[in-house]
């Protein structure tokens, strides 16, 4: 279809926007048909998403010795009894073509002596499954895709553009609800553009900026979940916010990753005094899921009063522990860490958003022609606490079945009717910043202590009291001023802290990630906590 990207002064339409240039969005892209004129934005530059971060690598059922149901059986061991069985198996079995098709794209994968793609373990993993480009494989991911995205000509790569909110039928008082575009902040020239697609794909990434501690970039505000909420989807189990249990415990490392694959090849979690813990909590002490090391970790730095614990992998050969974790070796050292002679201070941090957009296989949401894919999305995959390793195969399996679904119905889905100019007549720039970047400390702040590794009622009440306190006044500020980078993401913040705080006060039991000391045992049924936003309460209870 052509494209008439001059309607008016900034507006543009396309067949499909792609609002996200992470794995998920680049797959989604590079999938797509030529024919159809394709837009994907991203917040900074394309590789400003948590792809590039990956460390660990891929799981996926590559060698001889493994099985498709051993991956199935471990995924669903680690999920915690809320797996969707029917996803687990889904994803597992398009694991393979899926790693063939970035081979295909030209990522790098390690190989042993034997040119052999080299498969590492990770948490969870009952066998080596884990393909990797050394330590740094989102890297190789995300540069990869990027290229292939810049040598196609119906791909176009908008850097430096922030999604304000989806444009809707509802929205536009049609009939029906459709998705059909996107109001979006070009922060070059602060302009709220109009862009619309006969489908929109949210390929967006978490949340996890949400806690004060993240391994995750700055941009994972969960802006995706949040404008896909605020169109009419549900949103599942997001209570099951993933911490990783080893980021790099110093002032000025902004929680860097140490990947779980170091405690694969060999790594030992230790307390102060040198000694291990972990086969006191789970009896495949280091390579037990994540959940249960970050709880462990938790536990013991409580129970002393440390501020870190220490991961260790001195006792291998300095060269094997350069040549496996070289971007990991370079980066403590920058820190005056020796990893070869010298354990590494180890703290654990917000990682992961396993709940999200409720999608079906295709990556379908309950808004039509609306999109959603990767870490926004809730797909059942992760069930209570996802295994190490399974988001980028998520990515890719469901990135390549979005794409197939839009190639399919292209033909018969018209284009989008016209949609008004944003309309900035009745808002006046900021001359109170500082609101938001106090409310910004104030909510990272509560959600780490109240809403954390170990919750309580109580403090999930506490937290909800908070939020509804900050969502009145942020709500306020968004009607009055003109729109900013830092007012949207805060925005979207508060949503889904809001989401979390009470799908979390819904659940009354202990299982995987959410850990409560009021309900610290299990239900009999196994159940996702939906949330709708038509019938969602934001005030307290
Ligand atoms: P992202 O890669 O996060 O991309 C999000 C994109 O959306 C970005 O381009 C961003 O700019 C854009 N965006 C967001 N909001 C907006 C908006 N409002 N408007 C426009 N654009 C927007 N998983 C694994 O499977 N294996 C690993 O080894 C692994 N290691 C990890 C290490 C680290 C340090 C981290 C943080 C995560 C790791 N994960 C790993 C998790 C995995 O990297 C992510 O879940 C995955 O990369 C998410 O991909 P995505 O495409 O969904 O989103
Ligand atoms: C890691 O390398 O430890 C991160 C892997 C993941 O989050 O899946």
């Amino acid at each position: 279809m052509a494209c008439d990207n001059n309607l008016m002064p900034h507006s543009y339409e396309y067949d499909v926007l792609i609002i996200g240039s992470g794995a998920a969005g680049l797959t989604v892209a590079l999938n797509l048909p030529d024919h159809l004129k394709v837009a994907v934005i991203s917040k900074g530059k394309v590789s400003s998403g948590a792809t590039l971060w990956a460390q660990g690598g891929i799981a996926a059922v590559l060698d001889s010795e493994d099985s498709l149901e051993n991956h199935v059986q471990d995924t669903l061991a680690a999920g915690g009894g809320l797996c969707h069985e029917d996803a687990v198996r889904f994803t597992v079995e398009h694991g393979r073509e899926s790693v063939e098709w970035l081979v295909a794209s030209g990522v790098a994968f390690t190989r042993d002596d034997n040119a052999n793609f080299h498969l590492t373990r990770e948490g969870g993993h009952s066998h080596r499954r884990i393909i990797h480009a050394a330590d740094a494989t989102g890297q190789a991911v995300s540069m990869t895709l990027t290229g292939q995205a810049l040598a196609k000509s119906n791909i176009d790569l908008l850097e430096s553009r922030v999604a304000v909110d989806l444009i809707t039928h509802r929205k536009l008082s049609l009939p029906g609800n459709r998705c059909v575009g996107a109001y979006v902040l070009n922060l070059d020239d602060s302009h709220v553009e109009l862009i619309q697609a006969r489908f929109v794909v949210i390929a967006t990434g978490g949340a996890s900026k949400a806690y004060r501690y993240t391994s995750n970039p700055d941009g994972a505000s969960g802006d995706g979940i949040a404008m896909a909420w605020r169109a009419g989807c549900r949103a599942a189990n997001m209570e099951f916010n993933q911490f990783h249990p080893t980021c790099l415990y110093h002032p000025h490392a902004k929680s860097f990753l140490i990947t779980e694959a170091l405690r694969g090849e060999g790594g030992h979690l230790l307390l102060p005094d040198g000694s291990r813990f972990m086969h006191r909590f789970d009896k495949r002490e280091e390579l037990a899921p994540r959940d249960i090391v970050a709880r462990a970790i938790d536990h013991e730095m409580k129970r002393l009063g440390a501020d870190h614990l220490y991961l260790d992998i001195s006792h291998k050969p300095a060269e094997f522990v350069r040549n496996h974790f070289p971007t990991i070796y370079e980066k403590c050292l920058k820190f005056g860490i020796d990893m070869t002679q010298q354990a590494i201070p180890v703290v654990p941090a917000a990682h992961y958003t396993c709940g999200g957009i409720m999608t079906d296989h295709r990556a379908r949401s309950d808004v039509n022609q609306l999109y959603v894919v990767g870490e926004a999305a809730f797909t059942g995959l992760h069930g209570a606490n996802r295994m190490a390793s399974n988001s980028l195969l998520e990515c890719l399996v469901y990135g390549r079945a979005a794409a197939s679904d839009i190639a399919e119905c292209a033909a018969r889905i018209p284009p989008p009717p016209s949609a008004p100019a944003w309309d900035e007549s009745q808002v006046r720039d900021s001359d109170e910043d500082v609101v938001i970047s106090h409310n910004w400390d104030e909510l990272r702040h509560f959600m780490w202590d109240y809403v954390g590794i170990v919750r309580t009622t109580k403090r999930l009440q506490r937290a909800k009291h908070r939020i509804d306190l900050l969502n009145r006044e942020i709500g306020e500020f968004y009607s009055n001023y003109r729109v900013s980078n830092d007012l949207l993401e805060l925005r979207n913040l508060m949503t889904v802290a809001d989401l979390i705080i009470c799908s979390a006060l819904q659940r009354r039991e202990s299982r995987g990630l959410h850990y409560t000391l009021d309900f610290p045992g299990l239900l009999h049924e196994a159940r996702d906590t939906v949330l709708t936003p038509t019938s969602f309460r934001t005030q307290s209870p």
